[in-house]
């Protein structure tokens, strides 16, 4: 790459600051403090979920001896009833699976589920006239809408990975129940519904579940009543996937979207395939780390920071230097995340080299511990310089060493806004996480080049990272996040807290976390990181801004007294449910 891009780059960090005000929005709880996570222990199994009823529904169903692949469907199908602006069946995402074999003959798989763009979408089509990124195209209109992947997901991971003790009926039905009865609107729901309301209000299909009659958002103790919804997840149930992307229901998903200015075709929803990826995989001080590949820049971006953190004895530094030294490795790795990522399937992804120990050792040489390198002198590729928005994760054990790692979205708060009429499906505005134009931040302030160039069938890279970390070859911690850019970065302080720093799982998950994403050219802090901290990293050259950073790190650590989970105290609503 040569080098009067890097100039340009910096003008970024400028454009990237307009962009990441979304991140103050919010992930439902906006007071300053973060409060302290409980730790809640369990000796057979527990799900960790943003919303209580959907973890107690997954609960159930490992109380009844099924596995955590199958309480992570139940878990799934729910929250898209209980969790609407992020649960989903009209979205996508990942899923992170270990599961324990006879006789040590354990393996992780992970499935992608991830929104592919329709066939209609090409790398013009959220440009405005003059050729310049249109956010309003890429964010807010129909066209940011991807072919939704969480049903095809779900059922893949049971059909593939599931205990057999239930049908995927029987895993649909307590979500088809609450959808049909309705639910008392949650905390959540009512915190984020004023906000969101304007993007809903656009159709009528969708204010006619969020308003009450008297045009008023619904508010706590209503009833979210979505009977359209329990007929979709009935057909669903009833016939499997193929009720969603063919037949009547995938018609009016089209029809709907084309009715509001998308491109979505019935062929765009029948050609849609969930697809099993071999996990991203590594090790950290003899812990091995199993994460989300490309189309996610999770996997990769992690084991880049860890492999880079390794190189020093992080225990032993002081807290700031620690800091310091993550903030380093986090601009190194986002910044290779912007150049090389993209859908692995059109874009040739250099996984193996970006992940490797040596690798991760020319980035450390170039890390100098007494300052902070400004961005524009960090080159993708190392060191050859020629180069809310809403998500919800959940993190599950069972009793039989199983182990499921979650994170799926919508993008947006109930993504772009729109139910399909008469499906009572919420759609996604994915396809803003693609690069609109080379160079222009998206709505988390990521800027990509033209591996992540919008196009026909493509993925959009993300950030998700279900991950699970294993020791000795079991589950050890069972991680992930929502929060855009700031999830991959939330992930590796919980990693790095719990085994750097000995926290204890709810310490770890409760922790002020901070946030650099090499452009903007800008260190995060959430509220709470010390004064005398920010003073240091400061005093290096980095540039803090103190601001909220809305992730939720519902995590289990596995330990020799039994399972122990936090659910994130930013979330309102969240649940560590055992048994
Ligand atoms: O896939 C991604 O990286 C984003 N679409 C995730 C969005 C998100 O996490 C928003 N949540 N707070």
């Amino acid at each position: 790459m040569e080098k009067h891009l890097f100039r340009k780059l910096a003008l970024f960090a400028f454009v990237g600051l307009v962009a990441l005000p979304l991140f103050a929005r919010g992930e439902g709880r906006l007071d300053s403090a973060i409060g302290q996570a409980q730790a809640v222990s369990a000796a057979h199994g527990m799900v960790v979920a943003q919303e209580a009823m959907a973890a107690r529904i997954g609960t159930d169903i490992l109380q009844q001896g099924g596995n955590a692949i199958d309480a992570a469907v139940a878990v799934g199908f729910a929250m898209a009833v209980t969790y609407p602006r992020a649960g989903n069946i009209g979205g996508g995402g990942f899923m992170v699976i270990h599961r324990a074999g006879d006789a040590g003959g354990d393996d992780d798989a992970t499935i992608d589920y991830r929104e592919t763009a329709p066939a209609a979408i090409n790398d013009k089509t959220f440009l405005d006239a003059q050729g310049n990124a249109d956010p309003q195209k890429s964010r807010d209109s129909a066209l940011a809408i991807g072919v939704p992947g969480t049903v095809a997901g779900l059922a893949l991971a049971e059909e593939k990975y599931g205990s057999s003790r239930f049908t995927l009926a029987d895993l649909i039905a307590p979500a088809i129940a609450l959808a049909r009865d309705g639910i008392a609107v949650t905390d959540d729901t009512a915190d984020s519904l004023p906000h969101d309301l304007p993007r809903l209000l656009r159709w009528p299909s969708s204010a006619q579940i969020f308003l009450k009659a008297d045009g008023a958002p619904l508010a706590p103790g209503d009833r979210l009543a979505q009977p359209d919804l329990a007929n979709t997840l009935e057909a669903i149930a009833k016939e499997g996937p193929r009720a969603f992307y063919q037949g009547p229901i995938a018609q009016k998903l089209a029809v709907a979207v084309q009715a509001a200015g998308g491109v979505m075709t019935v062929d765009d929803l029948k050609d849609y395939r969930a697809i099993e990826r071999p996990p991203i995989r590594g090790t950290y001080r003899g812990y091995d780390v199993v994460s989300m590949a490309p189309p996610s820049s999770g996997g990769i971006a992690l084991l880049e920071m860890l492999n880079i953190l390794e190189g020093y004895d992080l225990a032993h530094e002081a807290e700031a230097q620690t800091l310091f030294l993550m903030i380093e490795a986090m601009k190194r790795a986002y910044a290779d995340r912007a150049w090389f990522l993209g859908d692995p399937d059109v874009v040739q992804v250099p996984v193996a080299r970006l992940i490797s120990k040596s690798y991760a050792g020319q980035w450390r040489a170039t890390i100098d511990p007494a300052r902070a390198t400004p961005a524009v002198d960090i080159h993708p590729g190392g060191v050859v310089a020629s180069e809310g928005r809403n998500t919800t994760h959940f993190s599950i054990v069972d009793r039989y060493g199983n182990a499921v790692s979650n994170t799926y979205t919508l993008n947006f708060s109930y993504g772009v806004g729109l139910v399909a009429a008469g499906t009572g499906v919420l759609l996604n505005n994915e396809l803003d996480d693609f690069a609109a134009k080379p160079n222009t931040p998206n709505a988390y302030g990521l800027i990509g080049f033209k591996a992540n160039a919008p196009g026909p069938g493509k993925r959009p890279l993300s950030s998700m990272t279900p991950t699970i970390v294993l020791k000795d070859g079991k589950p050890f911690l069972v991680t992930g996040s929502p929060g855009g850019s700031l999830i991959i970065t939330a992930v590796l302080q919980v990693v790095v807290d719990v085994i750097d720093r000995g926290l204890d799982i709810a310490s770890a998950v409760s922790a002020p976390r901070l946030h650099d994403q090499w452009m903007p050219d800008k260190v995060f802090a959430e509220p709470g990181l010390a004064d005398n901290l920010i003073t240091a990293l400061e005093a290096r050259g980095d540039s803090v801004m103190v601001r909220h950073l809305p992730t939720s790190a519902n995590s289990i650590l596995v330990t020799p007294a039994g399972l122990v989970g936090a659910a994130d105290p930013r979330t309102r609503g969240a649940l560590a449910a055992g048994y």
